[in-house]
């Protein structure tokens, strides 16, 4: 097992180092640079009907989840189609309404998650159309599904998801851009993405560079009781995923909050004792973000940022982790890489079983 490793502490620090080779994988051979789209063959729908739906449903447990909301926003710019994510866990049980003309899309690393293989069960029993985006080849989530794009991130064995929720979140680039120049998307702005997408490998090593500023930053967090994470639209599904691992693996109370929401009542627990990560991008929101960050530091909170070098913290004293920029519809994939090694070096700080917390299995097959 130690072999495995290579030379790694934890799979979980391997399988975060090994992030700009698996988003290769998954983008090898399905970017078409003369029409801007992607190649999913697998999902085995033909133009007309990629054209046919008028909603996408995405469904999937825990991290998947999340990831889920980060692809909703992602095809509802793209492709202009209402999508949404939901806890398959919950959709199972509440006799959803299935329709025709919506696309459904079931997110599995495992592809064993029985929540998550009876949305599809469901979905399929009052015929509805499942694709899967899935890691494990021939898993039940996959072989269930009417087509699916595999994510091609190599075997996880960490339970704390890294490498495969980021060609998650790319198959859902992928995946959007599919259904997006089916409709109005452009060829340039097909092929805006497409460039994107190519260079997010080296953007991702350029991140893991800064391990060990992150390392530090995790130090200083790992001290708080509890800790608030807050982005808002394209950074809520970040700060949901960071809160989620930190929870996971380092034990803390960490809550995620749409940073627009603050002001509606957790801004009440706010004081010197609980800090704040905060998603601020560089994008249309980023005046509203560093108002609300200025509000957080009025109340005594501490704010760490997860940013890009353009955004202007003025006076505001509030350390932060700089990652590249890339086209807004993809920032979500690089902001979450950061929030991986700060919850990584919190625990590590913290002296907790990395690879295997307590109470939490990497796939959970049972109810
Ligand atoms: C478990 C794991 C989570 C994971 C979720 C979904 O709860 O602890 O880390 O996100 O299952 O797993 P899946 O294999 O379906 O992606």
């Amino acid at each position: 097992e130690d072999l495995d490793l290579g030379g790694y502490p934890h799979y979980m620090a391997k399988e975060i180092q090994e992030q700009p080779e698996s988003v290769e994988r998954i983008i090898r051979g399905r970017l078409d640079d003369r029409f801007g789209v992607a190649r999913l063959d697998g999902l085995n729908l033909t133009p007309r009907e990629l054209r046919g739906f008028s909603r996408v449903k995405i469904l999937g447990c825990g991290s998947a989840y999340y990831v889920g909301q980060v692809g909703a926003t992602m095809i509802e710019e793209l492709a202009r189609i209402p999508a949404d994510a939901e806890a398959a866990s919950e959709f199972r049980y509440r006799n959803p309404i299935i329709e025709a003309d919506t696309l459904y899309i079931a997110v599995s690393q495992s592809g064993e998650t029985i929540d998550t293989a009876f949305a599809v069960e469901e979905i399929k029993r009052k015929g509805g159309r499942v694709v899967g985006l899935v890691n494990v080849v021939g898993s039940t989530i996959a072989r269930a599904c009417d087509g699916g794009v595999y994510l091609h991130a190599g075997p996880e064995i960490a339970v704390a998801s890294t490498k495969a929720l980021t060609n998650m979140a790319v198959g859902f680039a992928l995946i959007a851009l599919t259904l997006g120049r089916v409709r109005d998307l452009s060829n340039a702005d097909g092929q805006r993405i497409i460039d994107a997408i190519r260079a997010l490998p080296g953007q991702i090593k350029s991140i893991l560079d800064f391990e060990p500023e992150i390392a530090e930053h995790a130090k200083t967090v790992a001290v708080a009781k509890s800790l608030f994470f807050v982005g808002r639209v394209r950074g809520y599904p970040v700060a949901r995923e960071g809160a989620q691992k930190f929870k996971e693996i380092s034990y803390r109370h960490a809550e995620a909050y749409q940073t627009s929401e603050l002001k509606h009542g957790p801004l009440a627990l706010i004081d010197e004792a609980l800090p704040t990560v905060a998603v601020v991008p560089s994008d249309e929101l980023t005046g509203r973000n560093l108002a609300a960050v200025q509000q957080i530091k009025a109340r005594g909170g501490a704010v760490l940022a997860v940013t890009h070098e353009n955004v202007d913290f003025g006076e505001l004293d509030v350390p932060r982790i700089v990652v590249p920029k890339t086209e807004p519809e993809l920032d979500p994939i690089l902001l979450t890489i950061p929030l991986q090694l700060l919850a990584y070096h919190a625990a590590l700080t913290l002296g907790y079983d990395i690879d295997k917390p307590r109470n939490l299995a990497k796939s959970v097959t049972v109810e």
